[in-house]
C-alpha cells in the first residue's frame, strides 16, 4: 500500500497537478456552521437551531455537529482500534483485503481501470448496519476490541443520522417519517481512511474531488491532522476545521434527489500532509435496498419540475459503483 512509500518518490499514477492549481481560501474567510444538537432538541431553542440547520443543507451541504450525544469513550476507542489496526504490520492487514471487484475490505477506494490515477490513501471498507448485512471474514480481529468498538460506534451514529433525517423532514415540511420511513431496514456502511504523509503532497490527493452517494455521511477525523475541503460555487476549496469530536456531516446525492435539490451534495476532497499522516472515518447512511431513489412526490408540487429520474435502489448502486469518482457526472446522469 502506499504507506510504505513515504512519499519521497512519487509513482507517476499518483500524481495529480490539478490539485495544487486551484484555489484554497484562506482561514477565516470562510467556514461550514456548527450545529447544536442538544439545540435542535430542546424545547425554546429548536426553533432556531432547525432554520439554522435547513440554511446549512441548502447553502453549504456541509455542518459540523456538536452535542450529538455519542459517548467520548466510544468515540476515544473507535479512534483508537483505527490507529491500532491501520498501525499493524502490512501482512496482518491484508488477511483483510479487498476481493477482485468488491467494495469490502483493506485496499484502495474504486479503482476499476489500469491506468486510472491513484488516491494517496488506503481504505477499510465495511457494511456495518445493519447486522445481518456485514461479513464478518472482512472485520480485523486485531485490536481485539476492533468488532465490538465498530459495532457500538456503527449503530451509535446510526441513531444520530435517524434522528437528524426526522428533523430535516420536518424543515422541508414534510411528515417527520418521510424520510426516515425511507430508511427502514436502510444501510450503514463505514470506510476508515488512512492517508500517509507525502514529502510531495501538492502533487498528490488523498481523496478526489467527489461528492458522496448516499442520504447522509457523518465524518470523524481520528487525528489532529487536517485535511478535508469543500467546494465553494466560485471553484475555491474551503478547509475544514473539525471541532474536537464532532461529526462532519454532509448531505449526499441521494438526499439531493429526494429534495429536488433544495438540500445540496456538495463536492469535497482531502488533501495530504507532508509530514504526518492523517485517518479520518466516514458513515454513509441509505435507504433500504427496497427503496425507489427519486425526488418525493410530497415536494414536488404540479407546478415544480421533476429534476431527476426514479430509479430502484438497487440500480442506482450499480450505477454508481460502476463509475469511477469523478467529481459530480454521477448525479448529472440522474438528471431528467
Ligand atoms: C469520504 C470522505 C473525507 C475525509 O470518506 O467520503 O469524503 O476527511 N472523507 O477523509
Ligand atoms: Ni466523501
Amino acid at each position: 500500500m502506499v504507506a510504505a512509500t513515504g512519499g519521497a518518490h512519487v509513482p507517476a499514477r499518483y500524481l495529480r497537478p490539478e490539485v495544487s492549481a486551484d484555489a484554497v481560501v484562506n482561514d477565516g474567510e470562510a467556514a461550514i456552521p456548527i450545529i447544536d444538537f442538544e439545540r435542535l432538541l430542546h424545547p425554546e431553542e429548536s426553533r432556531d437551531e432547525s432554520a439554522r440547520l435547513h440554511r446549512a443543507c441548502q447553502e453549504w451541504g456541509f455542518f459540523q455537529l456538536i452535542n450529538h450525544g455519542v459517548p467520548d469513550g466510544l468515540i476515544q476507542g473507535m479512534k483508537a482500534n483505527i490507529q491500532g489496526f491501520f498501525g499493524l504490520p502490512a501482512e496482518m492487514k491484508q488477511q483483510f483485503a479487498q476481493q477482485r471487484g468488491q467494495l469490502e475490505g483493506y485496499g484502495q477506494l474504486f479503482v476499476v481501470s489500469e491506468d486510472q490515477k491513484l488516491d494517496w490513501a488506503d481504505v477499510l471498507y465495511l457494511n456495518t448496519q445493519p447486522p445481518q448485512h456485514r461479513s464478518m471474514r472482512f472485520w480485523p480481529d486485531k485490536p481485539d476490541t476492533f468488532r465490538s468498538t465498530l459495532d457500538a460506534y456503527s449503530a451509535a451514529v446510526k441513531n444520530v443520522a435517524d434522528r437528524l433525517l426526522v428533523i430535516m423532514s420536518k424543515n422541508l415540511g414534510l411528515q417527520p417519517e418521510v424520510i426516515a420511513n425511507k430508511c427502514v431496514g436502510g444501510l450503514q456502511s463505514v470506510r476508515m481512511n488512512f492517508y500517509p504523509p507525502c514529502a510531495h503532497a501538492d502533487k498528490v490527493v488523498g481523496f478526489s474531488p467527489h461528492s458522496d452517494a448516499d442520504l447522509l455521511t457523518l465524518v470523524l477525523q481520528v487525528n489532529e491532522v487536517q485535511g478535508l475541503q469543500v467546494k465553494r460555487d466560485d471553484d475555491t476549496w474551503v478547509p475544514v476545521h473539525p471541532l474536537e469530536g464532532a461529526f462532519i456531516v454532509n448531505v449526499g446525492d441521494i438526499l439531493q434527489i429526494f429534495t429536488n435539490g433544495r438540500y445540496r451534495s456538495v463536492e469535497h476532497r482531502a488533501v495530504v500532509d507532508t509530514e504526518r499522516e492523517r485517518l479520518s472515518v466516514a458513515a454513509f447512511h441509505s435507504p433500504s435496498i427496497h427503496a425507489t431513489i427519486g425526488p418525493l412526490t410530497e415536494l414536488v408540487s404540479d407546478q415544480e419540475m421533476m429534476m431527476y429520474k426514479t430509479v430502484d435502489h438497487e440500480s442506482f448502486m450499480k450505477l454508481f459503483f460502476s463509475a469511477k469518482l469523478d467529481g459530480k457526472s454521477f448525479l448529472q446522469r440522474m438528471k431528467l
